[in-house]
């Protein structure tokens, strides 16, 4: 299984000239970190900025910050997974903590999204993961559990395997703390339970788990061989192309 790098830029950087340098200097790096890669240690990166930039930024994988469920019509403001597609985009990012938050994006809603995304062929990146207070009162794995159940309702085993769950505990995002590795692989192994008792002990075993919430180059390469994860999703360090790298080059 390749592991799975996907850069969440947010809202960010301000304008094109400086999405496409980022991009292009990424972009720069990661070949030379490819000619160095062992054959079958492979690495998959994939760059999530925000909409208007996607069609300036071609030569790696894309993915996008949000969807809409509906393929097309009456939805100001919206974008649909459709047109997601055919802006070459591979994954899409949904039921993100912030889009919870600020957009209050339900559980039904995002079960709508993944569907949408299913049904044109996008990969969904599902994040969950419990707020500071769900923690501090003991509700962690009852609301990774409700998340994971509601969000993937109806959705049958043989569409499972385009889907990649990235656990991101919401306290652990931005600058501050990141979660422990031992925490990271129990949240880990809980989910990969819950995938069990909904699914099966083969799906279970393969669905990509990634990881999210203050990821930089000094603790990257921990989440994945110490914690199991599958990949990362990376806020705040993406946005700079060196910080980035060093990432990639931590994990390979
Ligand atoms: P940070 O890496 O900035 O903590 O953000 C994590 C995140 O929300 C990625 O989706």
């Amino acid at each position: 299984m390749k592991t799975l790098i996907v850069a969440n830029w947010k809202m960010n950087p301000v304008n094109q000239k400086e999405a496409k340098n980022l991009f292009e200097a990424v972009k720069r790096g990661i070949k030379s970190v490819k000619n160095t890669m062992p054959a079958g240690r492979q690495v998959e990166v994939v760059i999530c900025p925000p909409f208007v930039y996607l069609n300036l930024l071609k030569g790696l994988t894309l993915g996008a910050q949000n969807v809409f469920y509906k393929e097309k019509g009456a939805f100001t403001g919206e974008v649909s997974a459709l047109q997601l597609h055919d802006s070459k985009v591979k994954y899409v990012i949904i039921g993100h903590s912030e889009a919870r938050k600020y957009l209050n994006e339900t559980d039904d809603v995002i079960n709508k999204k993944i569907k949408e995304c299913l049904h044109e062929k996008l990969k969904p990146i599902l994040c969950i993961g419990e707020t500071a207070e769900e923690k501090k009162i003991g509700k962690k794995a009852e609301v990774l559990e409700k998340q994971i159940t509601e969000d993937l309702k109806g959705i049958v085993t043989k569409e499972i395997k385009n889907i990649v769950i990235a656990y991101e505990p919401v306290w652990a995002i931005g600058p501050g703390d990141n979660c422990s590795i031992d925490e990271t692989m129990s949240s880990i192994l809980f989910i990969r339970k819950v995938i069990f008792k909904l699914y099966n002990r083969a799906i279970s075993d393969n669905i990509r788990v990634i990881y999210g919430g203050s990821v930089d180059g000094d603790n990257a390469n921990s989440y994945i061989k110490n914690a199991g994860a599958n990949g990362l999703l990376v806020g705040g360090a993406s946005l700079h192309a060196e910080e980035f790298l060093k990432i990639i080059r931590s994990v390979k």
